[in-house]
């Protein structure tokens, strides 16, 4: 449990790089990020390199007894690098050039550029692969920020349709797995098959769903480049990168496959206002953030982290790219910085050391002014350096549920929503907090994930069934709840065989005769024992088959169950309001001999090894009932924007 921070050297004069050096170390920061934007600095023109500058700030921090995590230039390509290529750049949907004036102009289809990064990265890794205090590298930063996985270019294409022969291996299997008879949309060559842009009305939804697909293995291809090259000129250096906030264009489970450890990078309250919270959560959670927004992600990248995950970039205060940017409440930056040791984090890494006063993020604060005076989030920064050696460091250790999340499954129905509103993050978001105010601790997985071990596994949704996992669902021996929409497809996008949910009638013998999206105010009643509560946005019509059950009916003028058991397997025929969600896992939960617990408004629980932690992100002191516990931080009562620290007795 360390802490890091992300800092731009070539921003500053290098007379101040050794008084930030020292300030570091006596913050207790142990790991400074540097380089990942310096490619102008690094290669002003064409082959000629400035290492000199590079070496004596990784000297400095050196010095100071830091260890540097070396960050590969490739997100922002110098001027002259894409005037030489100007085929580099990406193109939108509506065919325009992405052009140079920002950062991430650049399209993973380019061989060219691909070459350039290539060139880069190895003179780079021949540079510092072996200097002793580069302990750790980023790849990249931030792969497809700013709408950047997917490009339209000639380029893509060209790759695409090499990507599809590889696929399918001849045209009338595609055509044949795409429904092509329809529309008269049939092809007699791969050659003949664009990227599907600017075509009249919606284009045949198995062809984007397959250029998703396509462009998340660009990105994995362009990554894999690069560790490659670490592996061979950084040895025993852990390679990483830096993943986003809520963000799903690529397959994170392929590119995570390749890295020793996954960073993300955590902006609790850029992320609130941006997101699909409501106005009133929005207000509610202004200065916190959603108390499972940043724990969401940490159980998220853990799960496909090798070597303890990191927040890569933790946020200091105000943002500067949300439509609105408040400053946290005073405590929250520790919280944060907890929360993320408590869900397993190795390192929490602060964005950045210093404010700079000039370009696009001159707004966004850092742990310290423009002025170089420490601001608040420093202060708090240095308040965990403090209280780090109270706390001892014990391994993750595997939680008691699984939630399956699919970056396919959110592509899938992306491709055909048939609902305005039916997003399946916000879906598996919703679960997991119903999961998580109940004390839940949670794993989020793959749906290639090994799930024995589990006593409960939830699939908030997932229209594919990948080969294996329903009878890795029915060997886990756990209890299951299935979400709307499971096996409803094959791996094309056609309706599953005989009807939704497809392959899972072997566990859940019922057919979904027909689905139905439901408008914002309309929701249908649910009856779920003694609870009310309502089904809105998507609501599915099923037929029961043989031994199974309804548990909760639907209300309305058409009836029908709305939670289905079979055995240890319940089914939800649609997108549960959350009182109503909570009802049924908490009735999974205790199915499974877990004990769910309703935790007080905006607190949460994580279990750690023999540690507990406590989060408090509501405005009142809340006080939980525990026993046999030393208290390392605080006590049981946990004060607004507060955190508590104990530790199990053993017997
Ligand atoms: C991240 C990015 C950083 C910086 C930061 C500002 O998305 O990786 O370079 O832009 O946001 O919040």
């Amino acid at each position: 449990m360390k802490l890091g921070v992300c800092y731009y050297p070539e921003h500053w004069p290098e007379a101040l790089w050794p008084d930030d050096a020292r300030r570091m170390a006596e913050l207790g920061i142990r790991h400074v990020r540097i380089g990942e934007f310096a490619w102008s600095r690094i290669e002003p023109s064409p082959g000629e390199l400035h290492w000199d500058w590079l070496d004596r700030a990784v000297e400095t921090l050196a010095r100071a007894g830091l260890e540097v995590v070396m960050g590969t230039p490739t997100a922002t390509p110098p001027k002259w690098l894409v005037d030489r290529h100007p085929g580099m750049l990406a193109v939108d949907a509506q065919g325009r050039e992405r052009r140079f004036g920002s950062r991430r102009h650049y399209d993973f289809s380019s061989d060219a550029y691909l070459e350039e990064s290539r060139r880069i990265v190895t003179l780079q890794a021949q540079r510092y692969g072996r200097h002793p205090a580069v302990t750790a590298w980023q790849t990249d930063n931030e792969y497809g920020c700013h709408d950047t996985v997917l490009s339209w270019s000639a380029q893509a294409a060209q790759r695409f349709r090499l990507w599809l022969r590889k696929r399918y291996g001849n045209i009338a299997r595609l055509n044949e797995a795409w429904g092509n008879v329809f529309w008269s949309q049939e092809y007699r060559s791969f050659d003949e098959i664009d990227a599907p842009m600017l075509t009249v009305t919606e284009s045949n939804p198995a062809h984007r769903f397959d250029f998703r697909r396509f462009a998340s293995d660009e990105v994995v291809r362009f990554n894999r480049m690069q560790v490659e090259i670490l592996r061979e000129h950084a040895p025993g250096r852990p390679v990483s990168h830096n993943f986003m906030l809520f963000f799903t264009e690529f397959d994170h489970h392929k590119v995570a496959a390749d890295l020793d450890f996954v960073g993300w990078d955590s902006y609790p309250l850029g992320a609130l206002e941006m997101f699909w919270f409501s106005d009133e959560e929005k207000r509610r959670w202004l200065r916190t953030g959603h108390p499972d927004f940043a724990a969401f992600h940490h159980d998220l990248y853990r799960g496909m982290s090798r070597l303890p995950f990191w927040v890569m970039e933790q946020q200091p205060g105000p943002v500067n790219w949300a439509h609105w940017n408040p400053s946290p409440k005073d405590g929250m930056v520790r919280l944060w910085t907890w929360e993320a040791f408590a869900h397993g984090a190795g390192v929490v890494s602060y964005f950045r050391w210093r404010q700079a006063p000039f370009a696009q993020e001159q707004m966004h604060a850092g742990l310290n002014t423009p002025d170089n005076q420490l601001d608040a989030g420093g202060i708090e920064a240095a308040q965990v350096a403090d209280e780090l050696g109270r706390v001892p460091v014990v391994k993750s250790e595997r939680a008691p549920v699984a939630l399956v999340f699919d970056y396919e499954a959110r592509w899938a129905i992306e491709a055909q929503p048939q609902g305005a509103d039916f997003n399946a993050l916000r879906l598996a978001f919703e679960w997991y907090s119903a999961l998580r105010e109940l004390a839940l601790d949670v794993d989020i997985v793959s749906a290639q994930a090994p799930l024995e071990g589990y006593a409960l596994v939830v699939v908030p949704t997932l229209p594919h069934l990948p080969d294996g996992f329903v009878a890795r669902l029915r060997d886990s021996g756990a209890q299951v709840v299935l979400g709307p929409r499971c096996g409803s497809k094959v791996e094309t996008l056609s309706i599953a065989d005989g009807l939704p949910p497809g392959d899972l009638r072997t566990l859940m013998p019922i057919r979904v005769r027909r689905v139905e999206s439901l408008r914002p105010g309309i929701a249908a009643p649910v009856v779920l024992g003694e609870h009310r509560g309502g089904c809105i946005r998507w609501r599915e019509h099923v037929e029961l088959g043989n031994d199974s059950v309804g548990e909760a009916q639907f209300a309305d003028e058409f009836g029908g169950p709305a939670v289905v058991r079979c055995g240890s397997v319940r089914y939800l025929a649609g997108w549960f309001d959350a009182p109503t969600l909570s009802a049924v896992m908490h009735r999974a939960a205790v199915d499974a001999g877990l004990e769910p617990y309703a935790l007080p408004a905006g607190v949460r629980i994580r279990q750690r090894g023999e540690l507990i932690f406590l989060f408090n992100y509501g405005d009142e002191p809340a006080t939980l009932p525990t026993e046999s516990v030393d208290w390392l931080i605080g006590n049981d009562t946990v004060p607004a924007q507060g955190v508590c620290v104990a530790r199990l007795r053993g017997d």
